[in-house]
């Protein structure tokens, strides 16, 4: 028997951080288009890796549950890194929402109940979020606490108050932030971490998608202007990755690291900042 990492999302962040972290492992990664989960089994496994491809759709429990009983066969689960979802150019709003927003949090959720003692979770949120007002307490109590089967019913996230899916994605990544905060709380219990990596424009066929997309000229000026100048690469997210996975990382939990070259306090403070 092995030690088990579960991997969401077949994409260029996941891929980065499974490289980084996973050698010695088993490996089973889930996405829902089965071609990339076996495409990235085929590069890893190639490179001495152990990785089993599997269908799963965020979206649904029963195919995160089909997941993690994939990954009983072989050991404990020890490690989830959450790196699925949609941009607001790839999806409308209900898909939106109902991947990156609810099955986040049943994946959290799930992977908790069964992750082993010294477990260590990370998941990807993103700066979008944090271009979004503060929700308030009550907004953010709702957010992190609501039982998953009724987060979609939230007032706040019905569709005649998501007004575009840039702002169903923004509400779906600070939810993630908060469900990260209120889940570390019960992997604690089992001495086990879970944080959260908020990226900036991150390279990868997602993020290529945003700049092809309706709002890409506003993704292009956001990296040219932010203090780093430039988006940034997958293995970047990958080092913050590992530290948050690793010994030196044990004081993390529950946290939610932003990198994304000084995007957002640029947005706030600096050269992108809106037009009042
Ligand atoms: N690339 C960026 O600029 C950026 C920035 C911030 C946050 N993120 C977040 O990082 C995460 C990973 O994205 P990436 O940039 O590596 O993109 P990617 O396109 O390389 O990978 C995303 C993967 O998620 C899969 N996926 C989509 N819907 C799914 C579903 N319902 N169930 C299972 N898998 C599904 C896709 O098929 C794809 O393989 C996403 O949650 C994204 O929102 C990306």
């Amino acid at each position: 028997m092995k030690d088990v990492i579960l991997w969401a999302g077949a994409g260029q962040i996941g891929l980065a951080i499974a490289r980084r972290i996973g050698y010695g492992k088993k490996i089973i990664v889930g996405d829902k288009k089965i071609e990339n989960a076996k495409a990235m089994a085929e590069i890893m496994n190639s490179a001495g890796f152990d990785v089993t491809p599997i269908e799963m759709d965020l979206s649904s429990r029963e195919s995160i549950l089909n997941m993690i009983t994939e990954g009983q066969k072989y050991g404990e689960i020890a490690m989830l890194i959450s790196a699925a979802g949609v941009s607001p150019s790839q999806a409308p709003i209900e898909t939106i929402l109902k991947v990156d927003l609810y099955g986040t949090a049943v994946l959290l959720e799930e992977v908790g109940k069964v992750i082993k003692e010294g477990g260590v979770g990370v998941h990807i949120s993103s700066q979008s979020g944090w271009r979004m007002p503060q929700l308030g307490n009550e907004a953010d109590e709702l957010l992190a606490t609501k039982p998953t089967e009724e987060l979609l019913s939230l007032d706040m996230l019905k569709p005649e108050n998501i007004k575009d899916t840039l702002h169903a994605y923004q509400m779906a990544k600070r939810c993630n932030e908060k469900r990260v905060m209120y889940e570390a709380c019960k992997w604690g219990k089992k001495g086990a971490r879970l944080n959260d990596i908020a990226p900036g424009i991150i390279v990868t066929p997602l993020a290529v998608d945003e700049f092809n997309g309706p709002r890409g000229d506003f993704y292009k000026n956001m990296f040219a202007k932010c203090p780093a100048g430039r988006p940034g690469t997958a293995d970047e997210v990958a080092n913050v990755a590992e530290i948050l996975m690793g010994p030196a990382g044990a004081f993390f939990s529950g946290s939610t690291i932003l990198m994304d070259g000084g995007a957002t306090a640029s947005y706030y403070y600096g050269d992108l900042r809106p037009e009042q």
